[in-house]
């Protein structure tokens, strides 16, 4: 079965054409960043139209690649939560154009159900259930992946996301929007142990998150001492391992406790290389096995979009020409 899938809940306009969930014909990406990083961060209202511009030459450019025509396309998906409600419509909207049009199906997809797909992808053998953490710019939740379309939240961040964490840290030091990937670069070589930053308890979960603490953490530290001594390789490898180790900890925990031994990361922020790392050696040292998603994969792209839809298409979860889109929406709830 092919399907081509939309992505546009943020900054990038994309749309990708997968074969049976597993094998990526096609995966055109056109990113808005140079338009936002003027703004320090996403500018919804400028999201909405860049993507109304790009959204038929990219998917034009999707089936280009994958060599298909659209006639030969079996059904069409589009993200549809959680988003910029702006954005999501444009991409919902112009699939269920599509859809209508060639009387194909029209699959809405979640989010973060995608993410988790993206692992699909990369690896034709995994199958659920496994423990998966999601860790994107908005969100982080420790996932349990109990079948394709069945998702259970065992932790979730009580305030900022690892990825906003990382962002706004970088911010601080001057690095360009999004942070993360430079705070990633500045980082190699650099020393984990020269800066301390503390691992924040929340009461009620043991494997829930607070990452506003850290970035207050790396602010007063930033108060202390003058900017031109924070910009070095030290300290945003300190705060990358800082953040890295209480992702690991509370997943790790969470893995143990539910008897999980297949773990997987999803979202932008695990491609993060400080992040693969340290749960690639403690998962080997404890004999887990770890999926990690191609890095091609892990920040916003319409394939893994396309190998979810798949999986809900086989659910029988297919969407009317009056679905909506919604700008939030647990994991937990079917579309
Ligand atoms: O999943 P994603 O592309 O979009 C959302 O759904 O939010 O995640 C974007 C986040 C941003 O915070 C970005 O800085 C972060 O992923 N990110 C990284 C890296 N690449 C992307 N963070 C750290 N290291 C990276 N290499
Ligand atoms: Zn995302």
């Amino acid at each position: 079965m092919r399907i081509l899938a939309i992505e546009t809940s943020c900054d990038e306009t994309a749309a990708a054409v997968v074969e049976n969930g597993r094998r990526a014909r096609s995966n055109a990406i056109a990113s808005q960043i140079e338009a936002h990083k003027l703004y320090g961060g996403v500018v919804p209202e400028i999201a909405s139209r860049m993507h109304v511009e790009a959204i038929c030459a990219v998917a034009g450019e999707a089936l280009g690649a994958a060599g298909i025509a659209l006639q030969e396309i079996d059904a069409i998906a589009a993200t549809a939560a959680p988003g910029l409600v702006g954005a999501l419509l444009v991409g919902l909207n112009y699939a269920k154009g599509l859809a209508y049009a060639l009387g194909k199906p029209l699959i809405a997809v979640h989010h973060l159900r995608a993410h988790v797909a993206a692992n699909y992808l990369s690896d034709s053998t995994l199958a659920p259930p496994f423990l998966c953490l999601i860790v994107s710019g908005g969100h982080t939740h420790i996932v349990e992946v109990l079948d394709y379309t069945t998702f259970r939240v065992v932790g979730r961040t009580r305030d900022d996301a690892a990825g906003e964490a990382l962002d706004k840290t970088a911010r601080l030091l001057g690095l360009p929007y999004p942070g993360g990937p430079h705070l990633d670069r500045l980082g190699r070589g650099g020393d984990p142990n020269a800066f301390r930053f503390p691992r924040p308890k929340v009461s009620g979960n043991p494997y829930d998150y607070s990452f506003s603490g850290l970035k207050t953490a790396a602010l007063n530290q930033l108060r202390l001492k003058p900017e031109s001594s924070l910009l070095n390789p030290d300290f945003a490898a300190s705060f990358q391992y800082a953040v890295a180790d209480y992702l690991c900890r509370n997943f790790l925990r969470a893995a143990a406790d539910l008897g999980y031994r297949g773990l997987a990361l999803a979202g932008g922020v695990c491609a993060n290389s400080v992040l693969r790392a340290e749960m690639k050696a403690r998962c080997e040292q404890q004999g887990l096995a770890l999926h990690v998603p191609e890095l091609a994969y892990c920040g916003d792209n319409a394939a893994m979009v396309a190998a979810q839809a798949y999986y809900e298409f086989r659910a029988g979860h297919l969407a009317g020409l009056d679905y909506n889109a919604a700008p939030s929406l647990s994991i937990e709830e079917t579309l």
